[in-house]
């Protein structure tokens, strides 16, 4: 279980996290939602080792996580997805890929050899399988898509053998149509790789739709956690964020 307990974190005078405490059982299901700058993307930074917290506690299956390395938390266990793709442009898909699966599992497992063990090629393959990537792997990364980047992006953090997968906006800049697809798929991995599975969502249809559980940050403040049904008829969230449409759609 992911444990967050208590969490601060200001930038100068802004308030960016501020005493939110939330638990992530193992193999859940998760949407994080709220206005722009609620604090979404800088509570998994926090998570993930990117920030220091003010104050608080993150701990993993009992572990501390705070103040430990970006490498010892991906170690850990902790995955993530960015909300701007983190891509190697100049590699291809395939190289980006196997580049990261071998230096991750050279380093946990200590090893020192040049060349991919057969495993890592076929994890890298099973990844590329898992995210419908295996007609692209060998396209040059600033080439593909912008969806594909974000699968790339997801691809990435997913080679690392992650327990908890943290999301952020994996549908960002996508059509409709494409941001199905891709959620479709973040569901499906879920599943297959019985992730813990964090998301960072704006559309309120994909969020209702797929998470059994959504925790709400309003003002770096959690404001409300819950299911659909809880969240869509929460008086605070729809005045503070939903607005009356999805409370009308509820009825
Ligand atoms: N590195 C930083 N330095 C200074 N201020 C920051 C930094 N990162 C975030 N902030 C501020 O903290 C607040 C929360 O930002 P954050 O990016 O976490 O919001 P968000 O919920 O992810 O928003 P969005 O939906 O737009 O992605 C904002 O006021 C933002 O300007
Ligand atoms: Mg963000």
């Amino acid at each position: 279980m992911l444990e967050v307990k208590g969490l601060f974190k200001s930038f100068g005078g802004v308030a960016a996290i501020s005493d939110v405490t939330i638990d992530f059982p193992t193999g859940s299901l998760t949407a994080i939602i709220g206005p722009n700058g609620a604090g979404k993307s800088t509570f998994f930074n926090l998570i993930s080792g990117g920030l220091t917290p003010d104050a608080g506690s993150v701990s993993f299956n009992g572990t501390s996580l705070v103040g430990r390395s970006r490498a010892q938390i991906i170690d850990a266990g902790i995955g993530r997805a960015f909300q701007v793709a983190r891509i190697f442009p100049t590699l291809t898909v395939e190289e980006s890929l196997l580049g990261a699966v071998t230096a991750h599992r050279q380093r946990a497992q200590n090893i020192t050899r040049r060349f991919p063990l057969p495993e890592m090629r076929d994890r890298m393959h099973e990844v590329a399988e898992m995210l419908g990537l295996t007609e692209k792997l060998g396209v040059t990364s600033a080439n593909l898509s912008h969806g594909d980047q974000k699968l790339l992006d997801i691809a990435l953090a997913l080679v690392l053998d992650p327990k908890v997968l943290l999301l952020d906006e994996p549908t960002a800049g996508m059509g409709p149509d494409e941001r199905w697809r891709m959620i479709e798929r973040v569901h499906e991995l879920w599943e297959r790789e019985k992730l813990t599975l964090i998301f960072i969502e704006h559309d309120m249809d994909i969020v209702f739709k797929i998470a059994p559980k959504i925790s709400v940050l309003c003002y770096g403040r959690l404001l409300a956690e819950g299911t659909p049904d809880e969240i869509r008829t929460n008086p605070a969230v729809i005045e503070a964020y939903l607005g009356t449409s999805h409370e009308e759609a509820a009825v």
